[in-house]
């Protein structure tokens, strides 16, 4: 009893230790390339977090009227239409129809060599829900796309 019991403090303490560094990572960042390609196919945040910062780094050369990324978080289930409306709504409006309350987050869409990136209200989020994130650029969002986990 008295081992089990000093080893659940020592757990205890370590978790405690472990609080801040689950704080730290609350963001993420992620890379879209001129192939057409996110480098992470799913991103996950912590449920201690309340906000996620995510950046998005464009790493290819392309221009943003030729090869423009955005990083757009919706449920999983809007996600086509969201996409479809998206890419009538045109580049001056970053690939998003003006409004879209199914927009959970977006940034602005980038070209090669930029970044730009976004606070994610998790408050917004349910936990254990389906949501995913894809680029609204016409045809990306095929193979731009990956799942947001909280
Ligand atoms: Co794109």
């Amino acid at each position: 009893m008295k081992v089990k019991l000093k080893q659940m403090v020592v757990a205890a303490v370590l978790s405690l230790g472990m609080g801040p560094v689950l704080a730290a990572n609350c963001e993420a960042t992620i890379e879209g390339n001129d192939a057409m390609k996110f480098n992470l196919g799913e991103i996950v945040a912590n449920k201690s977090c309340k906000k996620f910062t995510v950046t998005l780094k464009h790493v290819g050369k392309a221009p943003k009227s030729a090869m423009g990324h955005n990083w757009v978080l919706v449920k999983t289930a809007d996600l086509q239409a969201v996409a479809t409306d998206g890419a009538a709504a045109g580049l001056p409006k970053n690939y998003l129809k003006d409004g879209d309350t199914r927009v959970i987050a977006s940034t602005k869409v980038v070209g090669g060599g930029e970044s730009t990136s976004v606070s994610v209200d998790l408050t917004k989020l349910t936990a254990g829900g389906d949501y995913s994130f894809f680029c609204s650029f016409p045809g990306h969002w095929t193979l731009m796309k990956g799942k947001f986990k909280y």
